[in-house]
Protein backbone atom coordinates (compact mmCIF):
# COMPACT_ATOMS: atom_id res chain seq x y z
CA UNK A 1 0.00 0.00 0.00
CA UNK A 2 1.23 3.37 -0.58
CA UNK A 3 0.26 6.80 0.62
CA UNK A 4 -0.15 9.92 -2.21
CA UNK A 5 -2.04 13.19 -2.66
CA UNK A 6 -5.11 12.75 -4.00
CA UNK A 7 -5.59 13.98 -7.23
CA UNK A 8 -9.12 14.66 -9.58
CA UNK A 9 -9.12 11.75 -11.63
CA UNK A 10 -9.33 9.72 -8.67
CA UNK A 11 -12.26 11.55 -7.28
CA UNK A 12 -15.25 8.79 -8.69
CA UNK A 13 -13.16 5.82 -6.93
CA UNK A 14 -13.16 7.45 -3.70
CA UNK A 15 -17.04 8.97 -3.89
CA UNK A 16 -18.02 5.21 -4.24
CA UNK A 17 -15.28 4.27 -1.58
CA UNK A 18 -17.17 6.91 0.72
CA UNK A 19 -20.60 5.97 -0.09
CA UNK A 20 -19.56 2.30 0.72
CA UNK A 21 -18.00 3.47 4.15
CA UNK A 22 -20.92 5.52 5.21
CA UNK A 23 -24.15 3.97 3.37
CA UNK A 24 -27.23 6.37 2.69
CA UNK A 25 -25.34 8.98 4.83
CA UNK A 26 -24.05 12.81 4.17
CA UNK A 27 -20.45 12.28 3.75
CA UNK A 28 -19.72 11.23 -0.42
CA UNK A 29 -22.18 14.56 -0.74
CA UNK A 30 -20.01 16.39 1.45
CA UNK A 31 -16.48 15.44 0.18
CA UNK A 32 -18.32 16.41 -3.48
CA UNK A 33 -18.40 19.81 -2.26
CA UNK A 34 -15.38 19.76 -0.49
CA UNK A 35 -13.33 19.64 -3.21
CA UNK A 36 -14.98 21.82 -4.95
CA UNK A 37 -15.11 24.78 -2.12
CA UNK A 38 -12.24 27.18 -1.90
CA UNK A 39 -11.63 25.70 1.50
CA UNK A 40 -9.95 23.06 -0.45
CA UNK A 41 -6.14 22.15 0.61
CA UNK A 42 -4.67 19.54 -2.19
CA UNK A 43 -1.51 18.93 0.14
CA UNK A 44 -4.57 17.27 2.90
CA UNK A 45 -6.26 14.95 0.51
CA UNK A 46 -4.80 11.68 0.50
CA UNK A 47 -5.31 8.48 -0.77
CA UNK A 48 -4.41 4.79 0.45
CA UNK A 49 -3.73 2.73 -2.74
CA UNK A 50 -2.89 -0.71 -2.91
CA UNK A 51 -0.60 -2.02 -5.22
CA UNK A 52 -2.81 -3.12 -8.42
CA UNK A 53 -3.91 0.65 -8.36
CA UNK A 54 -7.18 0.10 -6.27
CA UNK A 55 -7.92 3.32 -3.64
CA UNK A 56 -8.56 1.51 -0.31
CA UNK A 57 -9.11 4.56 1.72
CA UNK A 58 -8.88 8.01 1.68
CA UNK A 59 -9.06 11.21 4.39
CA UNK A 60 -9.60 14.67 3.71
CA UNK A 61 -8.74 17.68 5.73
CA UNK A 62 -9.97 21.78 4.64
CA UNK A 63 -9.40 24.99 5.94
CA UNK A 64 -11.35 26.05 8.63
CA UNK A 65 -10.47 28.70 11.18
CA UNK A 66 -10.55 28.73 15.32
CA UNK A 67 -11.65 32.60 15.83
CA UNK A 68 -9.54 34.17 13.34
CA UNK A 69 -6.92 31.74 13.26
CA UNK A 70 -6.25 29.99 10.21
CA UNK A 71 -6.41 26.05 11.15
CA UNK A 72 -7.85 22.98 9.26
CA UNK A 73 -10.86 20.61 10.09
CA UNK A 74 -10.14 16.49 9.12
CA UNK A 75 -13.20 14.79 7.62
CA UNK A 76 -13.90 12.63 6.50
CA UNK A 77 -12.41 9.35 6.52
CA UNK A 78 -12.86 6.38 4.99
CA UNK A 79 -11.80 3.15 4.27
CA UNK A 80 -13.37 0.52 2.35
CA UNK A 81 -16.11 -1.85 4.65
CA UNK A 82 -13.78 -4.93 3.76
CA UNK A 83 -10.29 -3.70 4.25
CA UNK A 84 -11.34 -1.97 7.81
CA UNK A 85 -9.51 -2.74 11.12
CA UNK A 86 -6.40 -3.40 9.17
CA UNK A 87 -4.52 -0.18 9.86
CA UNK A 88 -5.62 1.89 6.35
CA UNK A 89 -7.19 4.10 8.69
CA UNK A 90 -4.19 4.93 10.88
CA UNK A 91 -2.01 5.41 8.12
CA UNK A 92 -4.05 8.02 6.78
CA UNK A 93 -4.28 9.83 9.91
CA UNK A 94 -0.41 9.69 10.37
CA UNK A 95 -0.32 10.71 6.77
CA UNK A 96 -2.84 13.73 7.41
CA UNK A 97 -1.03 14.85 10.71
CA UNK A 98 2.56 14.65 8.96
CA UNK A 99 1.25 16.84 6.16
CA UNK A 100 -0.75 19.46 8.30
CA UNK A 101 2.62 19.46 10.25
CA UNK A 102 4.66 20.31 7.41
CA UNK A 103 2.22 22.96 6.12
CA UNK A 104 2.86 24.72 9.46
CA UNK A 105 -1.20 24.24 10.57
CA UNK A 106 -1.27 24.98 14.49
CA UNK A 107 -4.18 22.63 15.04
CA UNK A 108 -6.20 19.93 13.77
CA UNK A 109 -9.94 19.27 14.58
CA UNK A 110 -12.86 16.87 13.62
CA UNK A 111 -16.01 15.23 15.18
CA UNK A 112 -15.83 11.50 15.74
CA UNK A 113 -15.14 8.70 17.60
CA UNK A 114 -13.33 9.47 21.38
CA UNK A 115 -12.61 5.72 21.63
CA UNK A 116 -10.78 6.12 17.94
CA UNK A 117 -8.64 9.74 17.36
CA UNK A 118 -7.14 9.54 21.10
CA UNK A 119 -4.37 7.26 19.80
CA UNK A 120 -3.68 9.76 17.52
CA UNK A 121 -3.40 12.47 20.14
CA UNK A 122 -6.81 14.30 20.20
CA UNK A 123 -8.04 15.81 22.92
CA UNK A 124 -11.33 17.22 23.71
CA UNK A 125 -11.29 20.67 21.68
CA UNK A 126 -13.00 22.75 24.76
CA UNK A 127 -9.56 21.53 27.28
CA UNK A 128 -7.67 23.46 24.66
CA UNK A 129 -9.65 26.70 24.31
CA UNK A 130 -11.40 25.72 20.89
CA UNK A 131 -15.19 25.60 21.41
CA UNK A 132 -17.44 23.64 19.42
CA UNK A 133 -19.41 24.92 16.39
CA UNK A 134 -22.34 23.08 18.22
CA UNK A 135 -22.56 22.39 22.31
CA UNK A 136 -24.10 19.28 21.79
CA UNK A 137 -21.15 17.40 19.95
CA UNK A 138 -19.30 17.41 23.52
CA UNK A 139 -16.59 16.06 23.86
CA UNK A 140 -16.42 14.08 20.33
CA UNK A 141 -15.46 17.40 19.55
CA UNK A 142 -11.40 16.67 19.31
CA UNK A 143 -8.09 18.86 18.38
CA UNK A 144 -4.72 17.76 18.01
CA UNK A 145 -2.35 21.16 18.63
CA UNK A 146 0.52 21.27 16.78
CA UNK A 147 3.82 22.78 16.97
CA UNK A 148 2.31 26.26 16.17
CA UNK A 149 -0.11 26.30 18.92
CA UNK A 150 -0.76 28.42 21.83
CA UNK A 151 -2.85 29.77 24.14
CA UNK A 152 -4.03 33.10 22.32
CA UNK A 153 -5.23 30.83 19.60
CA UNK A 154 -8.87 30.74 21.32
CA UNK A 155 -12.39 30.85 20.16
CA UNK A 156 -15.03 28.88 18.25
CA UNK A 157 -14.10 26.88 15.02
CA UNK A 158 -15.82 27.23 11.61
CA UNK A 159 -16.21 24.89 9.32
CA UNK A 160 -15.32 24.99 5.51
CA UNK A 161 -18.56 26.38 4.21
CA UNK A 162 -20.07 23.01 3.27
CA UNK A 163 -19.94 21.54 6.60
CA UNK A 164 -22.41 24.54 6.94
CA UNK A 165 -25.12 22.71 4.54
CA UNK A 166 -25.67 19.70 6.54
C1 LIG B 1 -13.13 4.76 11.03
C2 LIG B 1 -12.24 4.18 9.95
C3 LIG B 1 -11.77 5.27 9.01
C4 LIG B 1 -11.03 3.55 10.65
O1 LIG B 1 -10.19 2.97 9.68
P1 LIG B 1 -9.66 1.47 9.86
O2 LIG B 1 -8.68 1.23 8.79
O3 LIG B 1 -10.84 0.56 9.94
O4 LIG B 1 -9.00 1.58 11.31
P2 LIG B 1 -7.62 0.98 11.82
O5 LIG B 1 -7.43 -0.38 11.25
O6 LIG B 1 -6.57 1.98 11.67
O7 LIG B 1 -7.93 0.89 13.36
C5 LIG B 1 -8.77 -0.12 13.83
C6 LIG B 1 -9.20 0.26 15.21
O8 LIG B 1 -10.11 1.35 15.13
C7 LIG B 1 -11.30 1.04 15.79
N1 LIG B 1 -12.35 1.65 15.02
C8 LIG B 1 -12.54 1.56 13.71
N2 LIG B 1 -13.62 2.29 13.38
C9 LIG B 1 -14.09 2.85 14.50
C10 LIG B 1 -15.18 3.70 14.80
N3 LIG B 1 -16.04 4.15 13.86
N4 LIG B 1 -15.37 4.05 16.08
C11 LIG B 1 -14.52 3.61 17.03
N5 LIG B 1 -13.47 2.82 16.81
C12 LIG B 1 -13.27 2.43 15.55
C13 LIG B 1 -11.39 -0.45 15.78
O9 LIG B 1 -12.13 -0.90 16.87
C14 LIG B 1 -9.94 -0.83 15.92
O10 LIG B 1 -9.58 -0.75 17.27
P3 LIG B 1 -8.53 -1.74 17.90
O11 LIG B 1 -7.24 -1.49 17.15
O12 LIG B 1 -8.47 -1.30 19.31
O13 LIG B 1 -9.10 -3.09 17.64
C15 LIG B 1 -12.95 3.06 9.13
O14 LIG B 1 -13.30 2.00 9.98
C16 LIG B 1 -14.20 3.54 8.42
O15 LIG B 1 -14.13 3.96 7.26
N6 LIG B 1 -15.35 3.40 9.07
C17 LIG B 1 -16.63 3.78 8.46
C18 LIG B 1 -16.72 5.27 8.29
C19 LIG B 1 -16.48 6.01 9.59
O16 LIG B 1 -17.07 5.67 10.61
N7 LIG B 1 -15.61 7.04 9.53
C20 LIG B 1 -15.20 7.83 10.67
C21 LIG B 1 -16.25 8.64 11.28
S1 LIG B 1 -15.70 9.27 12.85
Amino acid sequence: MILRREQAPDRPEILALIEAAFPESVEARLLRELFASREYLPELSIVAESADAEILGHVISTRGWIGDTPAVGLGPIGVLPARQRQGIGAALMHASIDAARAQGEPAIVLLGSTDYYPRFGFVPADSVGIASPDPSWGSHFMALPLSGFHSGIRGHFRYAAPFSKL
